[in-house]
């Protein structure tokens, strides 16, 4: 009973909750792409900059980009609220897109913030998205989330789990 609240609202009690409420698999992924690309995208644009083209024609108010730190740090179940009943200008998608597209539109926001250049490979199937390290500052447990390091930081616990490296290309070597 409890779950199936939390699936229906995002929240636990008042605030939104920091999980999903069923496995992030690559099906998950490729249908919250495929929805965000329809529902989302013309406003928030396919990286979810806010650049849209609906927005550069004169929208009354431009979406703030999914990569700014309030949003990077709002809980899974914000955005699954933000769908379901609309902020601000936005308004709601509830009639458009059912509970689990709406999850799944979600699971694909956090994969997006996590790399703004993510493709799906590069999101193991069967994962949490809020476990899904590509470099993460802090690695965010049930009740928090993870805090992606900027590019090049070196403080991350992570290191130990990032991906083996990739070699230079050596083709693209420009004589100096
Ligand atoms: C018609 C354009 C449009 C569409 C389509 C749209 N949005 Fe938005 N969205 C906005 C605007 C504009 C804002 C800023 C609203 C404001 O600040 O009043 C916004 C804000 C947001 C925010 C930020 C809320 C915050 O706390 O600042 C999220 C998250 C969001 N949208 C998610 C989505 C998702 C997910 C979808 C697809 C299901 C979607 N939006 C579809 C225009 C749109």
């Amino acid at each position: 009973m409890h779950e199936d609240t939390y699936f229906y609202t995002g929240k636990i009690g008042n605030n939104p909750g920091g999980y999903m409420p069923f496995p992030v698999s690559k099906e998950v992924l490729q249908r919250g792409r495929e929805r965000f690309n329809i529902y989302c995208a013309p406003c928030h644009s396919r990286v979810g900059d806010g650049n849209g083209f609906v927005p550069s024609r004169g929208f009354a108010r431009t979406p703030p980009s999914f990569d700014i730190a309030r949003l990077q740090k709002a809980p899974l179940g914000y955005f699954y609220d933000v769908i379901t009943n609309g902020f601000g200008i936005m308004s709601d998608y509830s009639s458009q897109i059912p509970p689990r597209d709406r999850w799944d539109i979600v699971a694909y926001i956090r994969a997006l913030q996590l790399s703004q250049n993510a493709s799906l490979k590069d999101v193991p199937a069967g994962q949490q998205v809020p476990s899904t390290p590509p470099i993460l500052r802090e690695p965010g447990s049930g009740a928090t989330l993870p805090v992606v390091a900027p590019a090049g930081d070196s403080t991350s616990e992570n290191e130990k789990h990032e991906q083996p490296e990739k070699p230079e290309q050596p083709e693209n070597e420009e004589p100096k």
